[in-house]
């Protein structure tokens, strides 16, 4: 069993604990197709749109307890918050006004029946937030933020190609893009690392509050991650023909699949034994001749094709 080291940095402890859990989620077929540019765009700004409620969520939570010396250090709305950029994106995405992307149907029938996992997600956040302490509130800056901010260029390259969006302009793609950390201009590679080793000396601060905080911001950290695949798992693998990724898969499957070779199981040869002993004792007893004899042979046939039809499906 591997064992923590509590007098190590929170940063550093948080990157070597969710190792696998980050691993997971990166392997998983929707971040795959995602990061290939391949999602098809409806189900894309649908996954924006879960990701906006996820930060909505969030960052009404963190602008709660932004006092808190957990998540004081990290707290900076004016760099981080991303739920406004999504609605500009979603909006953009949608070809509609800021102030009504919540009346499209797309959003009507995606919060009329809000799927479990973000269900999930906004109400471990929502849970967090009305605890007496919040601190785990980190664990989920940690693992958007950071992921943000570390995936961000080359999704942003990803998604651009993919949905034919102007870079320069950046329409469509703010939720990619951050300031610098002292004025308003669009951080270049450099800077964005600069805000990560910034964002890091805030976590290693809060994490020096107590060893306790360190252990629950690394669960939760994990929570996270895993709440996140569920997020990922929601989506539709459909490619841009709006086909279906996964029929498309299964029917790759049965193409490919080799004739098996017929067995049956001991318990079916042994009922069928049986049955024919019985259709025998039948045959002998109730006779076998004439009309009667041939629709009884008839019935027998047709009970024992079904018979190994049916333990084949
Ligand atoms: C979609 C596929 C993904 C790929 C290919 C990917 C790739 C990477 C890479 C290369 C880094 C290291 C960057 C650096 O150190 O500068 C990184 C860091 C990180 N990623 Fe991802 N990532 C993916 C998905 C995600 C997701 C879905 C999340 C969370 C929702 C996430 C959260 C993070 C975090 C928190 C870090 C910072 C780790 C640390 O330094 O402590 N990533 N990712």
């Amino acid at each position: 069993m591997s064992t923590i080291d509590l007098t190590q940095p929170l940063a550093t402890l948080l990157r070597e604990s969710t190792h696998e859990a980050h691993e997971t989620v990166e392997n998983s077929p929707s971040a795959k197709l995602l990061l290939s540019g391949g999602l098809a765009q409806d189900e894309y700004i649908r996954y924006l749109m879960m990701l906006w409620h996820v930060y909505d969520t969030f960052e009404r939570a963190l602008d709660r307890h932004a006092a808190h010396p957990t998540l004081e250090p990290t707290y900076n709305p004016t760099l981080l918050a991303r739920a406004p950029l999504l609605a500009a994106d979603i909006s953009y995405l949608l070809g509609v006004q800021e102030s009504s992307w919540q009346t499209h149907p797309m959003y009507l029938s995606l919060f009329s029946s809000m799927p479990g996992p973000l269900q999930d997600y906004v109400s471990r956040i929502q849970e967090i937030s009305d605890s007496s302490d919040p601190s785990p509130l980190l664990a989920h800056s940690y693992v958007r933020y950071l992921g943000d901010l570390s995936g961000g260029q080359t999704i942003r390259h990803v998604i651009s190609k993919a949905y034919d969006l102007d870079e320069t302009e950046g329409l469509g793609l703010s939720f990619y893009a951050f300031k610098e950390l002292r004025t308003a201009k669009p951080a270049s590679q450099g800077e964005m690392k600069r805000i990560k080793d910034w964002f890091r000396a805030g976590m290693n601060a809060a994490g020096e509050t107590s060893a306790a905080v360190k252990v629950a911001v690394i669960a939760e950290a994990n929570m996270a991650f895993n709440l996140n695949a569920g997020l990922f798992s929601t989506i539709k693998l459909k490619d841009k023909g709006s086909k279906d990724l996964l029929s498309k898969e299964i029917a790759v499957q049965v193409e490919h699949a080799q004739p098996e070779e017929k067995t049956y199981p001991i318990g079916q040869v042994i009922a069928v034994i049986a049955a024919v002993c019985l259709a025998h004792f039948l045959i002998v007893v109730g006779g076998f001749t004439g009309n009667k004899g041939y629709q009884k042979l008839l019935a027998i046939e047709a009970w024992l094709r079904n018979f190994f039809q049916s333990g084949t499906d």
